[in-house]
């Protein structure tokens, strides 16, 4: 089984992902009246667990909404001692090297991951972990931030597979890792 690890996520045409105060409420700045989902549901159908940091599972847990996800979520954390109660059985705290916490979840035979949350999104391409990125542009300059990219130590070639726009203001991106 092939393995991947594929991050799906939207930021502002400065390279955000949170605004100054970590709120993401402009990813909802474009009409939206058909609620058109710009492929998420299509790509999350394709994944087999999400591997998201500690942030971003609190903030998904934040959310007035039931839990979004119906595959196994491993959550990034070294100050989590545990999942809360309201989380045990769909989310799973996992430690160690990035190495040792992939090859944890692959022996459960999930191999396709969505990789979630800017540090940890950034901890995956220091290592070159990162295999296919979709990138979802919102059209709004948030001038600061949690950036999705900073510096690290090598250069990755990735390939563009194809473009979408959606509700006329949206462009998204297909990157595949060109080893
Ligand atoms: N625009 C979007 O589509 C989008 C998508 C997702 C998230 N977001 C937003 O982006 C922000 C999340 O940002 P974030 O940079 O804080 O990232 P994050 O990756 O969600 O969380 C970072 C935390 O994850 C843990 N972590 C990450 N890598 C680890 C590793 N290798 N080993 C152990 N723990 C690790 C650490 O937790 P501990 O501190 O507990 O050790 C770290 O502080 C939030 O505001 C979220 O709402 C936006």
């Amino acid at each position: 089984m092939n393995k991947k690890n594929s991050v799906f996520i939207a930021t502002s045409i400065d390279g955000y992902i949170a605004d100054k105060n970590g709120g993401i409420d402009w990813l909802h700045s474009i009409p939206n009246p058909n609620n058109d989902d710009m492929g998420y549901v299509e790509f999350t159908n394709d994944i087999d667990a999400l591997v998201m940091g500690r942030t971003t599972f609190e903030t998904v847990c934040g959310f007035d909404v039931d839990w979004p996800y119906d595959k196994p979520v491993f959550v990034l954390s070294n100050k989590l001692k545990e999942i809360p109660e309201s989380h045990k059985g769909k989310a799973f705290l996992v430690k160690g090297t990035l190495a040792e916490i992939l090859d944890q979840i692959y022996k459960k035979g999930l191999n396709k991951l969505y990789i979630d949350g800017g540090t940890t999104i950034r901890n995956f391409l220091k290592e070159d972990l990162i295999d296919e990125m979709v990138l979802t542009v919102i059209p709004i300059l948030l001038g600061g931030g949690s950036p999705l990219f900073s510096e690290h130590p090598k250069e990755l070639k990735f390939e563009l597979i194809k473009t979408k726009t959606y509700l006329n203001q949206v462009t998204q991106s297909y990157y595949n890792r060109k080893r």
